[in-house]
């Protein structure tokens, strides 16, 4: 089946005139993206009156003109809202279909919006506008997630939960639970302040770069700018209509955050198995199995890390889009839209379960130390003692191995040794070396700022509380 060729009047299509034949169907389909961009209607509302207010100022169409313009779009917009007005499905593109409803409500005189502009500013215009927002949301829910990592950092420094720190997965080194929870509140930091830094360049007017080569109107982009918020206006029509960078970049942050939830999911996922036993996760962000009675299982979590999955296909699929494109402006670009809906839509679904899953976590304090028993976590601490009292670390090291094997083929444990026994394997360990080996003491001992001790922890959450303070949700 195929369509009748377009005329302004009956048009949800803005390029009839040249056709004679019309659109195949399957052709049609393949084009067509208003069922995605629809939701972009708000900013492609809001950028056309800007528009039309200018072209109305600078006096290219006659004020009154503009004025009918502008008044019909926020008729439109009140009734898309109330849902007492709806668009034509049929339309090709949301800016297909402003403009449509628009000369339905104000005749011919709707075709005077588009004075001066292309489709091609105007969708990057209208994307950026929707990223802009986007932004604000992603952080606000960043921020929720860094407010209970602070929180829960605090709860759970007095007294300090200790458990293994892991490198290899391997038990290494003794810390704070406090220290391993604000490892991510540092990550979520730095994903805000990605965001914050993607958004100078997001919050660029290309409006008024026409097609690509700019206009031959006399039109006032610092005042489009202006109207919109934009804090800087596209220098080049070219790299305007063409530039795709700031979706790029807006999902390579998502990437990232995406990254991190998932490290964390997985620590949860990890913490919440019969053998670590370090959490129990709440019934609410949990399921079971339609066969076996006694699972809960911690889907939130396992869902955060999959999305991630999720999320790098999105930023790869439109790095891909671009890497073979000539400028300026190809029908490829449109195809940006969907892996940056998906991705967003992914985060806001993500973030807030995943919040709430950590923010219900029951930590199992007792099962995070005895996890430390035996483990031989301090003998690092051991050999820093040998160090302090005169010894090569090489040598320590290689000594501090030694009674580890020893150890291991007495079946005892490393803090049950004694000082009067790690004194007969090396006279510098003195009369008093057992006290280091204990947990707190190796804990106690890493008081370098940034380190392990719980008064170093203390400073680095009064630290991270202060920059929540500073760096309030957007
Ligand atoms: N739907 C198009 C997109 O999203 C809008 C721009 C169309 N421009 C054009 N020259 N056909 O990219």
């Amino acid at each position: 089946m195929t369509r009748q060729p377009d005329t302004p009047e009956n048009a949800p299509r803005l390029w009839g005139g040249r056709f004679q034949g019309s659109m195949d169907e399957i052709v049609e389909r393949l084009n067509n993206s208003f069922r995605f961009d629809v939701r972009l209607w708000r900013q492609d509302i809001a950028g056309s009156i800007a528009h039309a207010t200018m072209l109305g100022e600078a006096q290219i169409i006659p004020a009154e003109e503009a004025q009918q313009i502008v008044s019909g779009l926020r008729d439109i917009e009140q009734g898309i809202a109330d849902g007492t007005l709806t668009f034509d499905p049929a339309a090709e593109d949301i800016h297909s279909a402003v403009e449509a409803l628009l000369r339905q409500r104000i005749g011919p005189v709707a075709g005077k919006l588009h004075t001066a502009r292309s489709r091609n500013d105007q969708v990057a215009t209208d994307t950026r506008l929707y990223l802009r927002e986007v932004i604000g949301q992603v952080d606000a829910l960043l921020y929720e997630i860094q407010r209970t990592l602070t929180r829960l950092a605090r709860q759970e420094l007095d007294p300090p939960t200790l458990l293994p720190g892991y490198t290899h997965l391997q038990h290494a080194q003794p810390v704070l639970l406090s220290h391993h929870l604000l490892a991510y509140f540092w990550m979520f930091q730095r994903d805000r302040e990605r965001l914050a830094d993607a958004l100078k360049r997001v919050n660029r007017l290309p409006l008024g770069a026409g097609a690509l080569a700019g206009t031959s109107f006399p039109i006032r982009r610092e005042r489009v700018a202006e109207l919109l918020g934009f804090a800087q206006i596209a220098e080049n029509s070219m790299d305007a209509v063409s530039d795709r960078d700031y979706a790029l970049e807006f999902l390579s942050a998502a990437a990232i955050i995406s990254m991190h939830c998932s490290r964390l999911a997985e620590e949860l996922i990890l913490w919440n198995s019969p053998e670590f036993g370090f959490v129990q996760l709440d019934d609410s962000v949990t399921t079971g199995s339609s066969i076996m009675p006694q699972k809960k299982n911690p889907d939130v979590a396992e869902l955060a890390r999959a999305k991630t999955g999720r999320i790098y296909g999105d930023l790869l699929a439109l790095l891909t889009v671009m890497k073979g494109l000539p400028l300026t402006y190809n029908k490829d670009m449109q195809e940006d839209k969907e892996p940056l809906f998906d991705a967003v839509d992914t985060l806001l679904l993500t973030l807030p379960a995943f919040e709430k899953t950590l923010a219900t976590a029951q930590f199992q304090r007792e099962r995070m130390r005895a996890a430390l028993r035996g483990d031989f976590s301090t003998a690092t601490d051991l050999a820093d003692l040998l160090v302090r009292r005169g010894m090569a670390f090489r040598d320590a090291h290689h000594l501090v191995g030694r009674i580890v094997r020893h150890c291991i083929e007495q079946g005892i444990a490393l803090e049950e040794l004694g000082s009067e026994t790690l004194a007969s394997f090396a006279p510098e360990f003195g009369t008093d070396a057992g006290e280091y080996a204990t947990l707190l003491a190796s804990v106690e001992a890493r008081r370098a700022r940034g380190g392990t001790a719980p008064e170093a922890v203390r400073e680095q959450l009064l630290h991270a509380e202060k920059l929540l303070e500073s760096m309030p949700a957007s």
